[in-house]
């Protein structure tokens, strides 16, 4: 499909850190609470989006609805495909059922050499369980179904799992808290890192090889479980790191 650009004026804020990649980074699966948390805390820090939708109205609605939020952001609408396509960078932020049918509709857009930072869960609710339980999933993880699914090239790294999609929607909230990120290459992680970073309060540590994701998506169900019996929206802090570096 075409792309519906939804331009605000220039961009105010200094960037934290330059971008490592060219063009917009892709948020597929935009329009629900984490990716649209995402594309606006991002877009906040002047990163240009490529709003993906399976629906392309959808992803002009929420582009748009993501504009008003941000008006000085900078926002594409596509299909998933178009987005993917579009962008430098790609985060996969789908329910966790529809994970591996949407890497299979993106095969043919995804590239080598392009990042996908996967924040897929696989939560038992998925199949009518319960939000505190997590699926047992064949390959470790669902980063690591990501890294089989995905074409080859494609370096695959996981984060954001911990970080609570209505903290990020809530733009006058301040964020303090550490993402857990797991990838197999240092470099990939890094590149997802001072992505991430941009956002101002996320800190992003390095846990280690995608098996590690196994963890870092199960302390998920842990924490929306600490959401429910204390009303907030928990995330996690590694104690004693000073400052992880990612240079
Ligand atoms: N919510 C959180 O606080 C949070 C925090 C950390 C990690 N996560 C994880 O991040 C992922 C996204 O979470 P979410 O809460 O944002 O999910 P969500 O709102 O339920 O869904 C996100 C988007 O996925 C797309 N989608 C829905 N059903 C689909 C299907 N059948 N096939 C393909 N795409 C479909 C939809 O986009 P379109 O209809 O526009 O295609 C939807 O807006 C999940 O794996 C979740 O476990 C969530």
């Amino acid at each position: 499909m075409g792309s519906l650009r939804v331009l605000g004026g220039p961009y105010t804020r200094p960037p934290v850190a330059p971008l490592s990649r060219t063009g917009p980074v892709a948020v597929v699966g935009a329009s629900g609470s984490l990716g649209f948390g995402l594309a606006i805390r991002l877009a906040r820090t002047g990163v240009p989006i490529a709003i993906g939708s399976r629906d392309p109205e959808r992803a002009v609605q929420t582009a748009t609805r993501a504009a008003a939020a941000i008006p000085d952001g900078s926002f594409a609408a596509y299909d998933n495909a178009g987005a993917v396509r579009a962008a430098g960078a790609v985060i996969l932020s789908v329910p966790f059922r529809n994970q591996s049918e949407t890497l299979a509709t993106l095969r043919d857009a995804l590239r080598p050499g392009q990042l996908l930072i996967d924040a897929t869960v696989p939560l038992a609710a998925a199949v009518g369980g319960r939000a505190t339980r997590m699926l047992g999933v064949w390959q470790g993880s669902a980063a690591e179904q990501a890294a089989e699914m995905a074409p080859a090239g494609v370096r695959v790294v996981s984060a954001l799992h911990t970080v609570s999609a209505t903290k990020l929607n809530d733009l006058d909230r301040v964020l303090d808290e550490d993402v857990l990120v797991c990838g197999d290459a240092r470099a990939d992680k890094r590149e997802a890192a001072l992505l991430i970073e941009r956002i101002e309060g996320l800190r992003c540590v390095d846990c280690g090889r995608l098996e590690m994701s196994r963890t870092a998506e199960s302390l998920t169900a842990l924490l929306i479980g600490v959401n429910a019996r204390y009303k907030v929206h928990a995330g996690v802090r590694l104690a004693g790191l000073c400052d992880p570096s990612w240079e």
